[in-house]
């Protein structure tokens, strides 16, 4: 058989050229996993011809990749090194992978009660231990901006008391209710900016106070998880009532949680706060994405100098002490604010405001270390404190 293919179709030579290229694509690696793209299972549909065109398909493991633009010229760099390759043609798509191992981060096995949400690949939450920090505003924009990279996205208020998503996102409408076959009903999410959105404050009159003990609210998460029709998500945003209490827990029961978005004002009393969320995500063993710092200064339109409202360097600090990243700061803009009162958010208004880029380049770090906890299971934040990143 040597000199021929399986199918006996090609010849020797064209053989070793593709082993070729092969091996060529070994040398790409991600640089933050560590592995090359042939073992991260990247490269699909590599054809060589006769002639040494070659043309494969490569699957990023998020839409949202940062680094989209270096693995397309390292990938196809390598190829062209490759002697009798006249030309590369590459394809760029995108597939964002669960981790298969089940729930490494949670010991290896999925503890008992908790089932995924059927099509959804990862749920972020974001929170924070203190109040009016501006969990919402970023969980939004989170949601806007992964979504602008092309991922598909859902966006949950879990917040029942002060559901403030339906007037951020500007939507007005009732969720619809629809039956399967067997009679179970389940909500359809209103769509705003191109996202499934689902809150209890559309199910409510507003203007009614809701008094509620921790077995509802169980039973509202529950359905937020289990009887909406979120159809194939990458992502689900999660945005979380302030405090370290029930909803934070029942979500961890309830669906595997791929990691928390911690957001802190730079200021003291913020920074204690979100060291209690800190600990409890640690003991339901949620991982914790990165820390995002919001309010970080303002800076008015017609001067240079930025002031520091709430203080200077504390998402830093504590992202250190954490052993995590700081993965977003975000000034104090007008627009920001104004963009959550009129239900378009700013990086929907104004995706070309320094603010919404600050945004996006949080959101495309989020992702990335989301891909990087699936490969594998390895914890991001293991590979900051082996002095890897
Ligand atoms: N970077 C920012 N610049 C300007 N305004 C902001 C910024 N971040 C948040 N805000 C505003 O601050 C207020 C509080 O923000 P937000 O509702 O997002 O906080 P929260 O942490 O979700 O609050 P809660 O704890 O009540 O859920 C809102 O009016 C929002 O528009
Ligand atoms: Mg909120």
């Amino acid at each position: 058989m040597t000199g021929w293919s399986a199918g006996g179709s090609f010849p020797s030579t064209m053989n070793s050229l593709e082993n070729a290229v092969w091996s060529a694509l070994k040398s790409v690696q991600d640089p933050e996993i560590k592995r090359d793209v042939v073992a991260l299972e990247m490269i699909e549909n590599l054809t060589v011809s006769g002639s040494g065109d070659v043309s494969l398909k490569l699957v990023l493991l998020t839409p949202a990749d940062p680094l989209k633009e270096q693995f397309r010229s390292d990938v196809e760099a390598a190829i062209k090194k490759v002697s009798g390759v006249r030309s590369v043609r590459l394809e760029l798509e995108a597939r964002v992978r669960t981790a298969n191992r089940g729930l490494s981060h949670q010991g290896g096995a999925r503890a008992p009660g908790v089932s995924s949400i059927q099509g959804v690949a990862h749920i972020i939450a974001v929170s924070s231990g203190k109040g009016g920090v501006g969990k919402s505003t970023v969980a939004v924009n989170l949601a806007t901006s992964l979504a602008r990279e092309g991922a598909r996205v859902g966006l949950m208020d879990t917040d029942v008391y002060g559901p403030n998503i339906p007037t951020m996102m500007g939507i007005t409408e009732q969720p619809k209710i629809e039956k399967t076959a067997d009679g179970k009903e389940f909500f359809i999410p209103p769509i705003a900016h191109g996202i499934k959105v689902m809150s209890m404050g559309m199910l409510i009159d507003p203007d009614q106070p809701l008094v509620w003990r921790g077995p509802m609210l169980h039973s509202v998460i529950q359905q937020f998880c289990h009887q909406v029709q979120w159809g194939n998500l990458d992502y689900l945003v999660v945005d979380m009532p302030p405090g370290t209490g029930d909803v934070q827990l029942s979500l961890a029961q309830m669906v595997p949680v791929t990691g928390a978005v911690l957001v802190t004002t730079p200021q003291e009393v913020s920074l204690q706060d979100v060291r209690k969320a800190y600990a409890m995500f640690d003991k339901v063993k949620i991982p914790i994405i990165g820390i995002a710092e919001n309010m970080s200064y303002f800076q008015p339109d017609d001067s240079d100098k930025k002031y520091y409202i709430f203080g200077q360097g504390g998402g830093k600090l504590l992202a250190q002490k954490f052993k995590t990243e700081l993965v977003g700061q975000f000034p104090i803009v007008m627009q920001v604010r104004e963009g959550g009162d009129y239900g378009r958010p700013i990086t929907v208004s104004h995706p070309e405001h320094p603010v919404s880029q600050a945004f996006g380049a949080f959101a495309r770090r989020v992702a990335r270390r989301i891909a990087i906890m699936s490969a594998e299971g390895i914890d991001p934040n293991q590979l900051v404190q082996i002095g890897k990143f």
